[in-house]
């Protein structure tokens, strides 16, 4: 079902389906909660599946002019306050989704019951790629999403997904196209300033699952297992056949892991 939500003035739009012990699928960027349909219709079976469009994405408005990690991460808390859901959760984000998982884990660690990160970096952007970010955000303000659209269609995805998904590409390529211009550039001034969270991830105390797409242009498997490492108590699972969008890419596989981690 899908909710419309007030928290602190800002109106989120949220699928929350299902019963059961809580999983949270935060989206990447610049996406919307759609992304997760496969694993919404797959885990609604058994748990309740709250997906939000983040602030300023998808139907959530509240767009600002720089978003950080840090306030999705107080934006998520407060939704969940605002659903009375007081259980430790499943926290599952892909990408920048992930870069607010450790956000919302180092704040509100008592709300975390497992982790999974897919498709996503512990380190921080280099100057060079920060760079980048602040002026794609002016870029997108004056010219709207397309050049953004240009700019991250083809690292998304395995060959083999190009090939034999165009629906999927298609799909993808329709949220980047009609997302919020204003969300895109704050998003992206946000995740220029995020920091580096690999100190903090020997002191990850949850269950964790790290899941990598085999060809992932932007968070490399050989990266994601080396952070995996530093986590005491997680798994790194890689996906084949699947790039950055693992999820819509490889949904079966997907499923197939987050059902095994889960129990
Ligand atoms: C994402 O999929 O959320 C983006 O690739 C994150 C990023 O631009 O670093």
């Amino acid at each position: 079902m899908l909710r419309e939500i007030e928290v602190s003035g800002v109106r989120f739009q949220v699928e929350d389906v299902g019963t059961g012990p809580v999983i949270l699928f935060i989206h990447g960027f610049p996406l919307n909660h759609t992304m997760w349909r496969a694993q919404i219709d797959e885990f609604s079976k058994t748990h309740r599946v709250i997906a939000p469009d983040l602030r300023g994405f998808g139907g959530t408005d509240g767009a600002l002019y720089s978003v950080s990690m840090e306030q999705f991460a107080d934006d998520l808390a407060g939704l969940l306050d605002a659903m009375a859901v007081t259980e430790p959760v499943t926290f599952c984000g892909l990408s920048m989704g992930g870069y607010i998982a450790w956000q919302f884990l180092q704040r509100y660690s008592y709300r975390v019951a497992r982790l999974i990160v897919c498709d996503s970096r512990a380190a921080a952007d280099t100057p060079e790629a920060a760079a980048n970010r602040l002026k794609m955000a002016d870029i997108v303000l004056k010219e709207g999403p397309e050049p953004v659209a240009w700019a991250m269609m083809p690292k998304l995805f395995a060959q083999c997904s190009s090939e034999h998904c165009p629906l999927v590409i298609d799909s993808v390529r329709q949220m980047v196209m009609t997302s919020n211009p204003v969300a895109i550039a704050a998003a992206h001034r946000g995740m220029a300033v995020r920091p580096d969270v690999t100190s903090w991830l020997p002191s990850i105390k949850v269950p964790t699952l790290i899941l990598c797409g085999e060809f992932d242009a932007i968070s490399p498997p050989a990266e994601m297992k080396a952070f995996a490492e530093l986590i005491p108590q997680a798994q790194f699972v890689m996906i084949p056949g699947a790039g950055h969008m693992a999820p819509m890419e490889q949904p079966a596989l997907v499923n197939s892991a987050l059902r095994q981690f889960l129990g």
